[in-house]
């Protein structure tokens, strides 16, 4: 293989160096081609093109294959547990058991909320989005720890991610127990993360809290499914934000805001509503007509890396079957979307795009029987992202040739002109 690109414009010629990764594409190096071309490259939407070096998470979109630190996300969704990927994530290897206690203990002992942050929900209407909640509530942790402002200090820096880590599961109940009028429930040292979390969002002072470990297992294994995918929409915001030094909580909270939009986290809350639109299997016809004439797009279906199956909806189906058969839940929408996907995968409108279902296709229903409402689904997809983006944005930080993001521009705007005084305009 060459270990250069020569590419030619009029007379002259630039050879641009190819950098090796351990795999997938190998990439041209460009980061001299202005300063030597006096021309930009162009990539809007940068579907063409890498951002930056990285060794967390690995995806071939061809293959559905998705790595976490070379480990197949189906076997960490089987065998392992959300605390022990968040490691993994954070420093490159799978713990020790030694290890795991000490990272599990950290974790624990930061999910409790500065007392006067609870007033901060107050300020919210209770028909607030969640999301609008999350935004705001991650962002204002950077007034309450002025302790990790020191983005260039790796202890800072492991402190602020043990802490968001730790503290979305509190804030995340709390915006939704807020939603519903309810109480909030404090952390439980005792309890396991996922454990914690649904307690903090499901449980009443009126009764005891009964755990069910087949909701907590599907929890604890949903987080794992939704914990890093590479640098999609939010993990390059959060870098991208990172990268002029803000602190760590506000560019979670731009992550967050990201993560919103209905083309990426925020699909799993429009799938739902897509296939409770569709209602029946009978209208699926009309429906998946309706995407063919480009009136909508088919919400929990195609990637911009995936053109195969997205390896988590697989572990997402088999998790929504195991809640539902646990919660002996018969939902009509999980027949819609069964033959929906069926529908789908043999029409060629879809086969040409190489379009399947992604993470958010099944997702939805799962969290629907679990007892959280559609606008808590992106609240749950933030938790679990945020060690994938803290992870992304501390790796950033150790790397030395690391600069503040600052793309250029293709300018097609109006040349330099002279001021027209206002009566001698129109
Ligand atoms: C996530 O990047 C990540 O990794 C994201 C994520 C993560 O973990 O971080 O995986 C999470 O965001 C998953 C994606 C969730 N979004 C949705 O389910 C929303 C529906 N999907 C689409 O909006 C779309 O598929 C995207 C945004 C996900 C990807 O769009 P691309 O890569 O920009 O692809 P495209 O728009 O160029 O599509 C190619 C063609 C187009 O048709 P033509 O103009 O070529 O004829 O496919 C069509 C698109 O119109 N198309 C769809 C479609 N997705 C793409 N048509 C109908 N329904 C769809 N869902």
């Amino acid at each position: 293989m060459s270990d250069k690109a020569t590419l030619t414009i009029g007379e002259k010629s630039f050879d641009l160096p190819i950098m090796k990764g351990s795999t997938g594409p190998d990439v041209v190096d460009v980061r001299k081609f202005y300063a030597e071309a006096d021309h930009f490259t162009f990539d809007p939407g940068f579907t063409s093109t890498a951002s930056c070096e990285s060794k967390i998470t690995y995806i071939d979109g061809d293959a559905g294959i998705l790595l976490h630190r070379g480990y197949p996300i189906d076997q960490l969704a089987e065998k392992s547990s959300f605390l022990e990927v968040c490691h993994l994530l954070l420093n490159g290897e799978l713990p020790t058991a030694d290890e795991f206690r000490k990272f599990e203990h950290n974790i624990t002992y930061h999910t409790m909320l500065h007392a006067q942050f609870d007033s901060f929900f107050q300020g919210f209407r209770r028909d607030a989005h969640p999301m609008a909640v999350m935004t705001g509530a991650v962002g204002a942790l950077s007034a309450f720890y002025a302790d990790s402002l020191n983005v260039d200090d790796p202890k800072q820096r492991e402190i602020s991610a043990h802490r968001l880590i730790a503290k979305m599961p509190t804030i995340a109940a709390r915006a939704f127990q807020y939603s519903q009028g309810r109480p909030f429930v404090t952390p439980r040292n005792e309890l396991s993360y996922s454990e914690n979390f649904l307690r903090m969002c499901f449980s009443v002072p009126a009764e005891d809290w009964v755990p069910n470990p087949v909701l907590t297992r599907a929890m604890d294994r949903i987080f794992i499914l939704h914990a890093d995918h590479e640098q999609n929409a939010s993990t390059s915001t959060v870098r991208l934000a990172g990268s002029s030094g803000a602190h760590p909580f506000a560019c979670i909270a731009a992550g967050i805001a990201c993560l919103w939009g209905p083309s990426h986290g925020g699909a799993n809350q429009e799938a739902l509503e897509m296939l409770e639109e569709i209602g029946t299997v009978e209208n699926i016809p009309a429906y998946v007509q309706g995407v063919k004439d480009r009136k909508y797009k088919l919400m929990g279906f195609g990637h911009r890396v995936y053109k195969n199956f997205d390896p988590r909806a697989k572990v997402m189906q088999k998790t929504c079957y195991e809640v539902l058969d646990q919660l002996g839940i018969n939902d009509p929408l999980l027949q819609v979307a069964m033959e929906l996907e069926k529908v789908a995968l043999s029409d060629p409108f879809f086969i040409d795009r190489k379009l399947y279902p992604n993470i958010d296709f099944y997702s939805g229903i799962t969290l629907r029987a679990m007892g959280f409402p559609t606008n808590m689904f992106t609240v749950l997809f933030a938790l679990a992202r945020t060690v994938g983006w803290i992870s992304q944005w501390k790796e950033m930080f150790e790397d030395p040739s690391r600069k503040i993001g600052r793309p250029r521009q293709l300018y097609t705007g109006p040349t330099q002109r002279d001021y027209a005084p206002v009566e001698t305009r129109g």
